[in-house]
């Protein structure tokens, strides 16, 4: 397996390896040996947060992988977010900090706004009222914003991003940003191209980093009957046609697209068939097919925080 991992470079002249092992949905007691397999593999990038409740045994892994010499710290290229309870400013430094304490590093490659909307400040990470609602908080992503600005001036993360922001919403940190965002880490998959914001983002130096690129189908909230991406025709299709799996396909996909791209797994088998995506390209005809399957298929809406007033999903809005 050739072993060459192709990166990108932000617009602050880092870079980053396009391919990541993500692990949301990575349960503690097999992230351990996921994160261990996938370095000893050569995953370089290593896709946390602190809401995926399993940063501590992430952290065990790597450092396990620092000190038995298998990589350098410098080698890894290591991601966090900070939870919609944190967005008051005077909480992003503590949240970054709880999540490096957790990795075990003294710094991130990149720290990302999870999502735009904030949610009452405190520990329960999805506070609610007496009807179950999710309670909301009034700050404004700006001003968390100029909060991670100031992780970077401190060292503790190198860049810096959004997760789930719409086009409008980038364009208001932009607005304010002494610091751009290097990337905006969304939803991307064939049933959800995100054409308009990829260009978007392009236009403005942010690279879209794509999560569930395979359409997560262990999503907590997939129905029986829904369609699963991995088993569509058309990527099994151009699969057969390549000899690869169509989960290499969907990888190999977002790559050739210039888009960052983190599946998760958590089965040796399947994380060494994810990272072997370096010796094949899709032609043009190849991701013309697959780029007819998108459909505006949106598997994580985020339905919780649907009323907030910086919900990036609505209609008018890419
Ligand atoms: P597992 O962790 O058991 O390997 P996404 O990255 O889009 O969220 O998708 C993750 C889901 O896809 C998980 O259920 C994961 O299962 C599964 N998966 C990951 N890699 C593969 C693969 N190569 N083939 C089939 N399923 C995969």
């Amino acid at each position: 397996m050739s072993k060459k991992v192709i990166s990108v470079k932000f617009n602050n002249g880092l870079s980053c390896p396009i391919l990541g092992l993500g692990t949301w949905k990575s349960k503690p007691g097999e992230v351990y040996d996921a994160v261990s397999s996938a370095i000893d593999m050569g995953y370089r990038h290593i896709d946390c947060a602190y809401l995926y409740g399993n940063e501590r045994e992430v952290g065990q892994a790597i450092q396990d992988k620092i000190r038995s010499g298998v990589v350098k710290r410098e080698d890894l290229f290591i991601t966090s977010k900070l939870w919609n309870t944190y967005h008051r400013p005077d909480l992003v430094e503590p949240a970054i900090r709880v999540s490096l304490s957790s990795l075990g590093l003294q710094y991130l490659d990149l720290y990302l706004i999870h999502w735009p909307m904030a949610y009452k400040e405190g520990d329960d990470p999805f506070p609610s009222d007496a009807n179950g609602k999710v309670i909301y908080s009034d700050v404004d992503y700006t001003d968390t914003w100029k909060a991670m600005e100031n992780l970077v001036k401190q060292g503790l993360s190198r860049s810096i991003g959004v997760s789930n922001f719409n086009s409008k919403q980038i364009d208001r940190v932009l607005q304010i940003a002494k610091i751009k965002p290097v990337t905006n880490q969304v939803e991307c998959h064939p049933y959800l191209g995100q054409r308009k914001l990829l260009e978007f983002c392009q236009e403005r130096g942010i690279i879209l980093t794509a999560y569930s690129p395979l359409g997560s189908p262990d999503r907590p909230w997939a129905k029986a009957g829904d369609p699963t991406l991995l088993d569509d025709p058309k990527v099994k299709l151009v699969a057969e046609k390549l000899k690869k799996t169509p989960a290499q396909i969907l990888i190999r996909y977002a790559i050739d697209r210039g888009i960052i791209v983190i599946p998760k797994s958590v089965n040796k088998t399947r994380i060494a068939d994810n990272f072997n995506v370096w010796d094949f390209k899709l032609s043009k005809e190849d991701i013309d097919v697959i780029s007819s399957l998108d459909c505006n298929g949106r598997l994580i809406p985020q339905a919780e925080g649907r009323e907030h007033k910086d919900h990036p999903f609505v209609k008018e809005e890419f």
